[in-house]
């Protein structure tokens, strides 16, 4: 029996105009979750953050970003910083999603500078990690998990200390938008070497409060045996997300 409370996490990525996000936001705010078994969380666009902050406000469903710059403000045309999420009624970010770090170059020496601002402005960093198929192939995935928790949680492996709150998300590359779900085996095997890393690098208490979620072809048809794994604490949920019910069918995996 897990202690973790579920979470499951919508991420839009650069999807949905605003009438579209409007429905989509009506749709799951007037489903009745039970929010005793589960936390739901929604990460729009920016353009559509404040409309998330407006229509969610008195409910459980809590925000995220998916994306920020570390600094507080200044100079950095394009980006958005912890305040402005934090203002915006966010409670958590995204950082470290395999397409930031594929598409837009961030390193890992990044990821870790945002999670700190994220720390610091009280943020709740959701950090992301998983390899490639070249490095599953090449039978890397333990190696790359390792250096990639190692440098995207420098700060806090030195201070030895890690936030209870922080999120840790096992993305696998080859399992985004492709249809291929790792089966949920594989995803064990992947989030019981996270959950020892995190007793090794903290304590304990760390490893067993830590939730860590999957992503990648997350779908209503196979949410449930994902969340029967001992170390599996939930989804981020990118495709299935952007429509009200196939969303609501995985958040609620409980019923099922
Ligand atoms: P899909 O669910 O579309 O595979 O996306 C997963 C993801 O990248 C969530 O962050």
């Amino acid at each position: 029996m897990k202690n973790r409370k579920p979470l499951m996490a919508a991420n839009w990525k650069m999807n949905l105009s605003l009438d579209e996000a409007r429905d989509l936001l009506n749709g799951v705010r007037s489903a009745k979750i039970d929010f005793n078994k589960v936390e739901v969380l929604v990460a729009p666009p920016f353009t559509a953050l404040q409309l998330a902050h407006a229509l969610l406000t008195e409910t459980d469903i809590l925000i995220a970003g998916q994306n920020m710059h570390w600094e507080s403000k200044g100079a950095f045309t394009g980006e958005i910083s912890p305040l402005m999420l934090k203002g915006t009624g966010c409670s958590h970010v995204i950082v470290g999603h395999s397409e930031r770090r594929a598409l837009f170059f961030e390193t890992s020496d990044i990821v870790n500078s945002k999670v700190d601002a994220a720390i610091e402005t009280g943020l709740i960093p959701i950090v992301c990690i998983g390899e490639t198929l070249k490095e599953r192939e090449d039978k890397k995935t333990f190696d790359i998990i390792r250096t990639q928790l190692n440098e995207s949680l420098k700060t806090n492996c030195k201070k030895r200390n890690l936030p209870q709150s922080v999120i840790l998300a096992y993305e696998p590359v080859w399992a985004i938008g492709t249809g291929k779900t790792a089966t949920p085996e594989v995803a064990q095997k992947v989030h019981l070497f996270i959950r020892r890393w995190l007793i090794e690098n903290f304590d304990n208490n760390t490893g067993e409060t830590i939730r860590i979620l999957y992503g990648g072809s997350v779908k209503p048809d196979n949410i449930k045996e994902l969340m029967l794994q001992p170390d599996i604490d939930g989804a981020l949920i990118g495709g299935a997300s952007l429509k009200a019910d196939s969303f609501l069918s995985i958040a609620k995996f409980y019923e099922s």
